[in-house]
């Protein structure tokens, strides 16, 4: 495909940003803030209740002015149009890519091939309410008649990592009679330990899978079957009763024996990482309830339309890219650090490494060329204040420059006496010692030896976004979540890549699919690999047997 798009490097934002850069790199954050009294309120935006303090970013009036430039002379406006128009953006795989459908309203209409897809979400989104009202309310029950109060999600990737995450940040509103796990490794310490403590009568277990043809899930599911059939004497009718399925594929699951009419559906015009808001979110609303479930949707939704419609300069996910684009571009900067000041978000981290790698972590542009410039950083975090006791010496004084996403909350859902004041006073610190440091003067000031001084130092500059909201709730989640994906799309546009395939994840599948019966094999397989690959079989073979 060819697009009309100029390279990166030769568009003219670019290169006026180049020139910029070179102007502003040494500029100091102290001077930033010194010689404007009103940058902290002025740099910053708000939408549908989210608040983004970007002032503590090494950037100018100009900066910004460049950087939305670039925005506009990469067609992000028509691309945004064009993906809320259901065209097929997804072009490696010939899809539309519409996760924005699945939390628009009922009486919305959004079309793909001619056809308003918003009536089947909600059919979907309907069929979701019934079957999860009646486990709660404990009328669907299992096989021996006993109600269900265990869920085990089985899925991976984006089949797990959304309703994980989900699960761990909305916990506060869930229904806490119920138990829930979710498995995703192929290491079967993951299932053990899942279920050791469950009663296979009262457990249902959620297959999730975009495809249902996933090794790891597909094997983790085999299990799961028989682990119930032992526990519950081995009637196969008893699987109808404790197994659903969340698929797009339903000849699969028919083969896998689940009843398609306990099959909940989404579409090829869903990501795997953009799904946590479709079916795929069943065991969110199993664990929240339906209403929470919608009000998740609902702030999705809000976040949706503030990208949509608000200009660039005001537009969080837009800033919150260009942002990311002016690090990796210019500044070298390999790596994002999110860093949630709310055990809640502790999985947010982990969740934005799919959304954010899988999506941009691409080196070929839309027309098929090699890029020769850096695309997705690398995202990583844990929550705050933890992570301060960790690995914040790199962030504040290693040699590595490392942008930063702090989010935080006005009100805590656990009030308890100072915590959340301290916790608090703990993000709003390390953003000011990222951005101002402490000075050599200031170390020697304190009365510090002057042999001690380099190290006391503080050099600054670094830079880091602050975003926060009232407080942590189903709606603020999906705004959150949202932001996040809008952003992912801005750098994929700016980047000229497709966000939306994952090619890279399908050579070491096919690899391992080829190996498994070579360690498995009776007599000695004939290896064909590598000598490393070839040795390293040869000698788990050995180590299997004992030998
Ligand atoms: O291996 C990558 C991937 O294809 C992800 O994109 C996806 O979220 C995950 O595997 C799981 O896929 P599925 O939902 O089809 O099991």
């Amino acid at each position: 495909m060819t697009t009309h798009v100029k390279p990166l490097r030769k568009r003219a934002a670019w290169e006026a940003l180049q020139a910029h850069y070179k102007k502003i790199q040494a500029l100091h954050l102290r001077t930033l803030f010194a010689n404007d009294p009103g940058r902290g309120e002025r740099m910053a935006a708000g939408a549908a209740g989210i608040y983004l303090d970007y002032s503590k970013n090494r950037i100018t009036d100009e900066t910004l002015r460049l950087l939305v430039q670039l925005a506009e002379e990469s067609g992000l406006r028509e691309r945004i149009d064009a993906m809320f128009r259901g065209e097929k953006i997804n072009i490696t795989e010939n899809r539309a890519v519409l996760h924005v459908a699945l939390r628009a309203p009922r009486e919305a209409s959004v079309l793909t091939d001619g056809r308003n897809v918003v009536p089947e979400v909600h059919a979907v989104l309907d069929r979701m309410t019934d079957f999860s009202n009646r486990i709660r309310q404990g009328e669907w029950r299992g096989h021996t008649g006993e109600p269900i109060r265990n869920i085990v999600n089985i899925g991976i990737g984006g089949s797990d990592l959304g309703p994980a995450m989900a699960y761990e940040a909305l916990k506060h509103y869930s229904d806490r009679r119920m138990t829930f796990r979710f498995v995703s490794n192929i290491d079967g310490t993951d299932f053990t330990e899942a279920v050791h403590d469950l009663a296979p009568e009262q457990t249902l277990f959620i297959v999730s899978s975009k495809t249902f043809t996933t090794l790891e899930t597909m094997t983790n599911a085999r299990t799961a079957r028989a682990w119930l059939l032992k526990g519950l004497g081995g009637d196969e009718k008893s699987v109808a009763k404790h197994f659903v399925a969340v698929s797009t594929n339903e000849a699969e699951v028919k083969k896998f024996g689940i009843d398609t009419a306990n099959m909940f559906g989404f579409w090829d015009w869903v990501g795997g990482r953009y799904s946590m808001d479709s079916a795929i979110g069943l065991s969110t609303m199993l664990a929240i309830g339906p209403d929470n479930f919608r009000t998740m949707l609902n702030g999705f939704h809000q976040m949706d339309e503030h990208f949509r419609i608000t200009p660039f300069e005001r537009n969080l996910p837009v800033l919150m890219a260009l942002l990311t684009i002016w690090y990796t571009g210019f500044f070298d900067a390999h790596t994002v650090a999110v860093l949630p000041y709310d055990q809640y978000l502790r999985r947010f981290p982990a969740y934005l490494q799919q959304l954010t790698m899988e999506s941009n972590g691409k080196y070929i542009t839309l027309d098929g060329m090699k890029v020769d410039y850096q695309t997705s950083p690398i995202y990583w975090g844990e929550p705050g204040t933890n992570g301060q006791h960790s690995f914040y010496q790199l962030i504040h004084q290693g040699t590595r420059f490392i942008p930063c996403d702090f989010i935080a909350f006005d009100t805590s859902l656990n009030p308890l006496g100072q915590h959340h004041d301290i916790l608090m006073a703990n993000v709003f610190a390390q953003a000011e010692a990222l951005a101002f440091g402490k000075t050599a003067e200031q170390v020697k000031a304190e009365g510090t030896p002057d042999w001690l001084v380099p190290h006391r130092v503080f050099e600054g500059n670094r830079p880091s976004n602050m975003i926060m909201a009232e407080r942590l709730s189903p709606e603020i989640l999906g705004k959150l979540v949202a932001l996040y994906e809008h952003c992912v799309f801005t750098q994929g546009v700016i980047w000229q890549i497709d966000s939306f395939d994952q090619w890279g994840v399908e050579l070491g599948k096919a690899l391992a699919q080829r190996i498994v019966p070579e360690l498995e094999s009776e007599a000695e397989p004939e290896l064909a690999h590598d000598s490393s690959t070839n040795n390293l079989i040869h000698r788990y073979r050995r180590g299997k047997s004992g030998l």
